[in-house]
């Protein structure tokens, strides 16, 4: 929080869209742990006020909206990222996070991925194993639950 580096942080802030085939959990029996909706208690307004009275609403900026929808009118392919977080639960934000800013990130940027490998997140760890099938990266576990690899040149 005390560099320069400006951060985008992005959410819908009307919680997870609906579940896919790919979040279902086998010994679940095909249930989703993560259900559409989960997580709309979030206040887009909350969290940009908390931002204005620590002063960090100039380096922070709030992105409302699901990401297929947001981030491509947000960002031009030549916007470069150092390091991206992605946390969102489900197949499909993950797997449209990895392939919008995998090529936005430059050699020795980092990606990260919470939930990977984890008990419920089925579809994250499904969306990051197919889209890093081709890549040379590989996940390594950055902590208890956070994953990640460094992009390679
Ligand atoms: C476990 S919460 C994490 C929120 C935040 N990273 C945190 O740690 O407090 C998962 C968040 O992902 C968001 N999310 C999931 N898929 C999304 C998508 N496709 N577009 C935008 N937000 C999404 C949900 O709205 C939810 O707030």
């Amino acid at each position: 929080m005390d560099s320069s580096r400006k951060i985008f942080a992005v959410d819908s802030f009307e919680g997870l869209p609906a579940p896919r085939q790919e979040d279902s959990i086998p010994r679940m029996g095909g249930k989703t742990h993560y259900v559409e909706g989960m997580f709309k208690e979030t206040s887009y307004a909350q969290l940009q006020y908390l931002l204005e009275i620590w002063g960090k609403n100039q380096r922070v900026r709030l992105i409302k909206g699901f990401f297929e929808d947001v981030l491509p009118p947000a960002f031009p392919a030549s916007k470069q990222f150092s390091m991206v977080i992605l946390d969102s639960d489900q197949y499909s934000g993950t797997k449209f996070g990895l392939e919008f800013f995998y090529d936005r990130i430059p050699e020795g940027g980092m990606i990260f991925v919470d939930d990977y490998n984890g008990t419920y997140a089925e579809g994250v760890t499904v969306a990051v194993n197919e889209f890093l099938a081709d890549k040379p990266e590989q996940m390594a576990q950055g902590g208890k639950t956070m994953w990640y690899c460094v992009k390679q040149g």
